[in-house]
């Protein structure tokens, strides 16, 4: 195996991807538009905080096949994983970087090359957008050159974890090109791979995504009924999951990260006429981080002039993510309004603290948006010394864990 295979976006999903087909053998050259990312990844430095990734890529056989460039050249295999973000105005997906990343290729293809697109799109994109784009080079698509989508799965933090052991879709334009694409994977991927048609594949991943969104939707609206009612939401879900049938998420301060907000508007995008609970949910979430800061504004009604310290700025717990984060959405609507908020996060860079009794030191509100566990176990064993060192001993947590507070009954 002698394989040269181009990634263009060498990002979140693209490096990982990189370093794990480096270290099975194939000559790896990974293309980004980014000087500063090309360089470090020459001068073997990883941009991503992954520890394990951070590892791999520092062995020898990786260093050896892993080079990275400004522009593409020829290969046997090019994956596409380069950012679709969403346009924020028309809520649809923003193609154009996928669309530079293909035709930036076009002109390196050769007879019997596989393009594989990692990148999330909405269904329909790779026959109807990466294709012909793909054509004007003069070759066919299923005839000389071969399309494939392999959506990601990977969680931030999680990555080493998820991109070997997690179950891949491999959604061919046809079948052959979806052998082709199961040998890359079979490379390096433990977990089992589906073999499919491109526009189930890019539905699937469209799916996975919404369905989490429409979830957290649900939990969200439940708890503002609960609250309207003075039922405790958390012992409400808690005893609604004692059903077997029933797996209700937690309430939150809103849906973030890099796919869950962004990944239904493009199923949306192509079927309006049929989403119209993926719409609702997306509103519901949106609208979230809004009453959040309605609830601590009220909390703070009394107090002329507070300080306020914010803890936690990630779209979710234990993750150095901010992406999308409602947490941020949050700060900045205070901020907006005039509050004097100052945020920290112990898992992200510039936002460290010593500790939160240090922090919380003379402020009015110590606001808790996202209880990562080491905030969590320093405000279980320390919460009365933190008060104490407070101007107002006001600290406002969202969904703790449950109460616990019913007597099991036979
Ligand atoms: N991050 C995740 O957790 C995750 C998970 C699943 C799927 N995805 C999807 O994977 C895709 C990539 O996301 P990401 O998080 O890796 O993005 P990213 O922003 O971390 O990285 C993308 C990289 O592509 C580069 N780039 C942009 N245009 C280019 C071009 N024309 N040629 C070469 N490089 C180019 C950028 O400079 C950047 O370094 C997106 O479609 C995303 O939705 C991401």
């Amino acid at each position: 195996m002698t394989k040269k295979i181009v990634v263009m976006g060498t990002g979140y999903v693209g490096l990982p991807l990189a370093v794990m087909l480096a270290r099975v053998g194939y000559e790896v050259i990974g293309v980004d538009i980014e000087e500063n990312i090309v360089n470090a990844i020459n001068e073997g430095v990883l941009h991503l905080a992954e520890e394990d990734i951070k590892e791999i890529f520092k062995e020898p056989e990786v260093r050896k096949n892993l080079r990275a460039r400004k522009t593409p050249c020829e290969a046997d295999v090019f994956i596409i994983s380069v950012p679709t973000p969403l346009d924020e105005e028309k809520r649809v997906a923003d193609l154009s970087q996928v669309i530079n990343a293909v035709e930036s290729i076009v002109p390196y293809l050769r007879p019997g090359n596989l393009v594989i697109v990692e990148s999330t799109v909405p269904m329909l994109t790779c026959r109807n957008i990466i294709a012909p784009l793909l054509e004007k080079g003069g070759m066919k698509v299923g005839k000389d050159i071969y399309l494939c989508h392999c959506p990601e799965r990977i969680l931030p933090g999680e990555v080493f974890e998820e991109i070997v052991n997690n179950d891949r879709v491999i959604g061919g334009l046809d079948e052959k090109t979806a052998e082709m694409t199961r040998e890359i994977y079979a490379s390096f991927v433990k977990g089992n791979l589906y073999l499919t048609d491109d526009v189930t594949a890019e539905m699937v991943k469209l799916m996975e995504n919404t369905s989490r969104d429409v979830s957290i939707a649900l939990a969200n609206e439940f708890a503002a009924v609960a609250e309207k009612l003075g039922v405790d939401i958390m012992e409400a879900i808690e005893l609604a999951n004692k059903h077997p049938r029933v797996n209700i998420l937690k309430p939150g301060i809103g849906a973030g990260g890099h796919c869950i907000p962004v990944d239904p508007w493009f199923i949306k995008e192509v079927d309006s006429v049929n989403s119209r609970l993926i719409h609702i949910a997306r509103q519901i979430n949106d609208e979230v981080p809004l009453k959040i800061a309605a609830k601590i504004e009220d909390a703070l009604n009394d107090i002329k002039n507070p300080r306020v310290i914010a803890l936690g700025i990630t779209y979710k717990p234990d993750t150095y993510d901010i992406r999308n984060s409602p947490a941020l959405k949050i700060i900045d609507i205070l901020k907006n309004r005039g509050y004097d908020v100052t945020p920290y996060d112990p898992l992200v860079e510039g936002y460290e603290y010593s500790s939160i009794t240090e922090v919380a030191k003379d402020a009015d509100c110590l606001v808790v948006l996202v209880e990562h566990r080491t905030i969590k176990e320093e405000l279980a064993q320390k919460e009365n010394e933190i008060k104490q060192t407070m101007r107002h001993p006001l600290i406002i947590r969202f969904y703790p864990e449950t109460r616990k507070h019913r007597k099991n009954i036979r």
